[in-house]
This record gives C-alpha cells, structure tokens and sequence, in this order.
C-alpha cells in the first residue's frame, strides 16, 4: 500500500537499495505461525461463496495452507510459474517510487511481520497475513498480473504529472477494496476485503454501502477511507473488463480531472449505474468507533 506516511526517506539499515530484507523465515515464532493458520482458517470458513473465482483458485494453486507462515522460497517458484510474478519482503511502508518500481517489475513488497494475537480484527499497517492472503492469490490470475504491472508503471508517470492522489484511489478500489459480478451475484477480489472477516461480510451484505458500478473517472474523483469499513465499493464487470478500462492511456483522464471535484464516500451521482443503494447506516451511527 501506498496510501499511509513512510517513515523512512532511504533504506533502513539491513535493506538493499530496493528496500527489500530477507523474510527470514526461520525467525518466526511458533505464537506466529498459529496466528497465520487461526486467521487463515477463520477466512476459509467465510470465503467461499463470497470470494471470487479468481481468489480462491490462486489460493489454492500456491498453497498457502501447509502450516504457518508460508515460506516465500517456496510460494514463489509457483507464483512465477504462473504469471512471472514473485512476492519480496520490505521492512515495512515503502516510498511511493519504491513501491511503483516493484509492481512494474512483478514484484509484490509484503510486510514481514505478523500482526500480535491481540490484534487479529484490524490493523492499520498491512501485515504479512493482508499482504500475502489478500493480495498474493489474485497475482495469479494473467489478466490482474497485467493490471498491477501497468499499474506499477502508471504510478511512475503519474508521480511526474502530480496526479497520484488520484490513482491511488483506483488502486484503493480495485486491488484493496473491489468487488465483481459474477453469475451467482457478487464476490469480493479486493485484498483489504479478502483478509477482514469482518468486512468480507459487510461488503457483500450489509445495507449501509453504496456498491456501484465501476467507472475509471468516477473513481478516480471519489474520496475514501482508511480507518473504517469502506462506504462504497465500486464493482467490475471482471477482471478482463478491468483491465481492458485501465489500458487507455490516463493522460486525457488525468486533463479532466484537474478542475474536476473530489466527490464525497456517501455520494450517489445521476450517471452512477448502482448496483445497491446504501442506508449508509453503519457510518451514521459512529461506525468502529460507535459506542
Ligand atoms: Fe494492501
């Protein structure tokens, strides 16, 4: 994720010029291996049906259910078979240009740390358990390799044009909090989504969110947030059509967008094509942080 304040302005000791440490697989405790598999198998317990197709069988093609924490050295001999894709450890937050330099070369940065027994409802830096459960499977499907590459590679042009506000907010709702049609209804693919027990269901069936369809400007004028359940997610036809939107060049987009508005999380525009229309309820009343 790009989204939070990084700490640091170059690497900190012990990381390569990339930013990337070892995994040091051996290092972790047995209290954090059983938190990977209690969080894992908590998910599995909620997923299916609710998960989309492309998730759940990039799950099960890497295996990330042999016991703990999966060993990166062997997730990713399968993970590049597939799409050429590897996941790599940073030591935390990254710079945005970091960050865009991995995804541009097919290289997903994960945190190395496992959130605390403690803390197994939320966090708000991406763990090792949102960076490889939520984001790694869907790395697996061709077409959503594709995307985060050009992603990567869109990141480093608009980082130039002072744009990157904006096309965080793509990512925000596509890869972390996106959800699909599929023909048995929705399903979730966004990692933020995929990795929270608890807003695995909200996002699919509780009243309070807008879900809407999706549209490449929409979403890039709408605001978000970050310390809470998501008040609208925004629903791709698939990941074949999501790609096909986002290889337009954003250049044109990017002209509109300057005296364009930000557009509020609870807003329902006309144009919107939605798909549920919210109470937005569960925001009203405090939402976390009700009493
Ligand atoms: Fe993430």
């Amino acid at each position: 994720m790009s989204d939070f304040e990084h700490v640091f302005a170059t690497p900190p000791e012990g990381a390569a010029a990339d930013w990337t440490i070892s995994q040091d697989w051996r290092s972790y405790t047995q209290v954090e291996h059983d938190t990977w598999d209690t969080l894992y198998d908590r998910q599995m317990k909620i997923l299916p049906g609710r998960a989309s197709d492309a998730f759940l069988n990039g799950l099960k093609a890497l295996d990330l259910n042999t016991g703990g924490i999966p060993d990166f050295a062997l997730v990713n001999p399968k993970l590049k078979a597939l799409t050429g894709w590897t996941v790599v450890c940073v030591p935390g937050l990254v710079p945005d240009e970091v960050f865009f330099d991995h995804l541009a070369n097919r290289r997903f940065p994960s945190g190395q740390f496992i959130r605390k027994p403690d803390q197994l409802d939320y966090l708000q830096e991406p763990d090792i358990f949102h960076d490889v459960f939520g984001h790694v499977p869907m790395l697996t499907d061709p077409d959503f390799a594709d995307y985060m590459e050009a992603y990567g590679k869109g990141g480093q042009r608009a980082a130039g044009l002072g744009v990157l506000p904006q096309l965080a907010r793509l990512y925000w709702y596509t890869v972390e909090f996106g959800l699909m049609e599929s023909p048995q209804g929705l399903r979730i693919y966004g990692a933020g989504i995929v990795s929270s027990a608890t807003e695995s269901v909200f996002a699919l069936e509780d009243p309070s969110p807008n879900r809407i369809g999706f549209d490449l400007e929409r979403v890039m004028r709408t605001l978000y947030r970050i310390d809470d359940f998501q008040q609208v997610y925004f629903v791709i036809d698939s990941i074949e059509a999501l790609k096909a939107e986002t290889l337009a060049d954003f250049g044109p987009i990017y002209d509109r967008l300057q005296g364009a508005a930000d557009i509020p999380v609870e807003t329902v525009l006309p144009d919107d094509r939605v798909i549920t229309r919210g109470s937005q309820t569960y925001a009203a009343r405090g939402g976390r942080f009700a009493a």
